[in-house]
């Protein structure tokens, strides 16, 4: 704890809480400071307790001669002060992404650890290795620069390695080092070493890792580790550290214009409007032509300014904020680019997705999706295959569970502005969010797009809803009638539908058992389909309204999801949720069309309120409690709630 090496003295942890305590954050500004000038390398190790990682960390730290074993979340919180008040670096800049992953609450268990040499500091990842915890993995790869995957040396290439490599492969890094562990077991044998590097560079060429490494070592022993060994005098390459100090991480992106995406505005007082973020490619300076997306409005850059002040240029990785010559308006999430080279903007992609979530992703069903500094609402439209993480084999796959990958296309509801993650990591990967608990549960690499969004235009028609209405003398409404099979939906529905025709009003109804026959009847009662149901009929019903129709529909639509995206295709008050409430236990007494029995004789798997799960509305726009009333009763309040009664 806190063993200062040669040329540091600073204390940046209290030494008997292992976490900074407020009194220490000035110190820890004062070493941040210190040691800014020093590039910073951040990677992952990958490998089990079997394979020696545990020594493999416990001795970098301890042979860097700066063990601060606090975490570095920790740390970051109280640098993030210090960062923006002067430091050059800000290491919660660098640790955003999972600081808001962390918000979101998914539980990372993943080790941030942090050290330094004379040369560079390092801020590793440890993640576990078991298969159960790609998710950590992947949250750790997604940020890091390098990896140092673990083989035994006895026991060269396993399933897990197959598995790491992928990972880190699906993630960008760019620098693999295999550390070919427990050289002293196999007597620094040269052979098994050769054999293990060569098996590992015919795997890293099919996952196209592009620059692989590999090192023979010791870490219980030391050897090739923070010194070359004498032990292996055929190895004429560098040791871990001495490697780990040298690589370029510079370059790294494709050279592009400037790309910024914009974390917040600042507007302190009337004359200042500045645009905070971290650019995420290219360079900018003073007079530099600008588009803002997706606006694509223009402007010029007027200041670059740096933590310390205005400065001549900055360039990626750079945390900045800009001040433009012209009075426009930018928000949070807009990018602002090079006039002359702007990215593309699309809405529809091709992806690689890794699930994180216990509960499946579900095709069709929306997410928040967060890029940059962007949130839009998104589904996946369609899973092309599934990938096993330990073969890359293709799988087919109607959903993903927890830490599966599959390769997807992507259906947003707004453009963004973005590069294939293999161009750009900040403008190609992205995150999805559960919309009830604002939990992460997925994460993501854009491909390509697979349309550009200014080429699929709305076509303008004359005859708009309203003049449709208004010659049927009436407003276009939805009622969307949810419940258990057998709870009365459609009798309701229908009586409605019947009065709403004998008052001269033009109507429809949609219902479940009927358009299950037609539009879809390729679609059965797993999730997955009954979230394609409720969109098709959703989009079905959008139409009839747009159509000057006043709609019913009666679906069980078991989930809120679901419900809520249908409630947003439409305008505000036109969508009424109609909840027809029997309790299970009634419905399935009635069993009108003997379901039920068959349901609990084992013979209709995925039965809604048997096996498959009924989501109660929690703020339904008419709540029929329909256990005792008459049909007749409750079709009566559906009216009196549209004025008709
Ligand atoms: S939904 O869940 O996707 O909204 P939908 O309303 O279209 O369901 O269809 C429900 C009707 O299909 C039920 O009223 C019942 O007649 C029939 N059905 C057949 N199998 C099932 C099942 N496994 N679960 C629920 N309803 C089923």
């Amino acid at each position: 704890m806190g063993k200062a090496g040669s040329g540091s003295s600073a204390v940046v942890a209290n030494p008997e809480s292992r976490i900074p305590n407020p009194g220490a954050e000035s110190a820890i500004g004062a070493y941040l400071r210190q040691h800014e000038s020093k590039p910073l390398l951040r990677f992952i190790t990958c490998g089990s307790v079997d394979d020696g990682k545990s020594t493999l960390i416990g001795r970098l730290l301890y042979d860097s001669k700066r063990l601060f074993d606090d975490q570095l979340a920790a740390l970051s919180a109280d640098s993030k002060r210090h960062g923006t008040r002067g430091g050059g670096i800000d290491y919660a800049l660098l640790l955003d992404g999972l600081a808001a992953e962390r918000e979101q609450g998914i539980t990372i268990d993943v080790a941030y650890r942090y050290f330094d040499t004379e040369k560079r500091k390092f801020i590793v990842a440890d993640c576990p290795g078991h298969e159960q915890y790609t998710r950590n993995m992947a949250t750790g790869a997604s940020t890091a620069d390098a990896a140092v995957v673990l083989v035994d040396a006895r026991k060269g290439l396993l399933t897990q390695t197959h598995r790491h490599s992928y990972i880190v492969s699906l993630l960008g890094i760019r620098h693999v080092v295999l550390a070919v562990n427990k050289m002293d077991l196999v007597g620094f044998d040269q052979a098994v070493f050769d054999a293990i590097a060569t098996d590992y560079r015919a795997l890293a060429q099919r996952l196209s890792i592009a620059s692989v490494t590999c090192i023979p070592l010791s870490a219980l022993d030391g050897d090739n580790l923070s010194s070359r060994s004498a032990r292996t005098p055929w190895y004429d390459g560098p040791g871990l550290l001495e490697h780990l100090e040298g690589i370029d991480v510079q370059a790294h992106d494709a050279a592009s214009g400037l790309r910024l995406p914009v974390q917040w505005v600042n507007r302190p007082h009337q004359n200042f409007r500045g645009f905070a973020g971290t650019i995420a490619a290219g360079e900018v300076k003073p007079g530099d032509e600008v588009v803002v997306l997706p606006s694509a409005r223009r402007s010029r850059v007027l200041q670059v300014l740096g933590p310390g002040g205005e400065v001549a240029s900055a360039h990626a990785g750079q945390a900045v904020t800009l001040t433009l010559a012209d009075e426009i308006d930018i928000s949070r999430g807009d990018v602002i680019a090079a006039a002359g080279d702007p990215p593309e903007a699309a809405d529809q992609f091709a992806a690689h997705l890794l699930w994180m979530s216990d509960a499946p992703l579900l095709p069709g069903r929306p997410y928040w999706l967060k890029i940059g500094a962007r949130t839009v609402s998104a589904t996946v439209s369609e899973i092309k295959h599934r990938i096993d993480v330990n073969t890359q084999e293709h799988l087919a796959a109607k959903r993903l569970a927890l830490n599966e990958v599959g390769y997807c296309n992507l259906s947003l509801d707004e453009p963004v502005a973005f590069a294939p993650y293999a161009q750009n990591r900040a403008l190609g990967g992205f995150i999805l969010i559960d919309r009830y608990d604002n939990a992460t549960v997925g994460a993501g690499t854009l491909d390509f797009a697979l349309r550009r969004a200014g080429n699929v235009h709305w076509q303008h028609v004359d005859v708009d809803k309203a003049a449709r209405a208004r010659i049927k003398g009436q407003q276009p409404r939805v009622l969307w009638f949810t419940g258990l099979s057998g709870a009365g939906k459609s009798t309701i529905a229908n009586l409605v539908d019947k009065r709403l025709h004998a008052l001269g009003y033009h109507s429809f109804l949609l219902d479940g058992d009927n358009v299950r026959h037609g539009l879809n009847r390729d679609l059965g009662f797993t999730d997955e389909d009954r979230v394609e149901n409720i969109r098709r009929v959703a989009e079905v019903a959008k139409l009839m309204t747009d159509a000057g129709l006043i709609v019913l529909v009666s679906f069980i639509s078991p989930f809120r999801a679901e419900r809520r995206m249908a409630r947003e295709r439409f305008a505000d008050g036109e969508f009424i949720e109609v909840f027809v409430d029997v309790p299970l236990e009634l419905a399935e007494a009635r069993d009108v069309k003997g379901l039920y029995r068959k349901a609990r004789a084992g013979l209709i798997p995925n039965f809604t309120g048997i096996d498959s799960p009924y989501e109660v509305p929690e703020h339904p726009d008419l709540h029929l409690r329909a256990d005792g009333a008459p049909p007749e009763e409750l079709a009566r309040q559906v009216l009196a709630r549209l004025g008709l009664e």
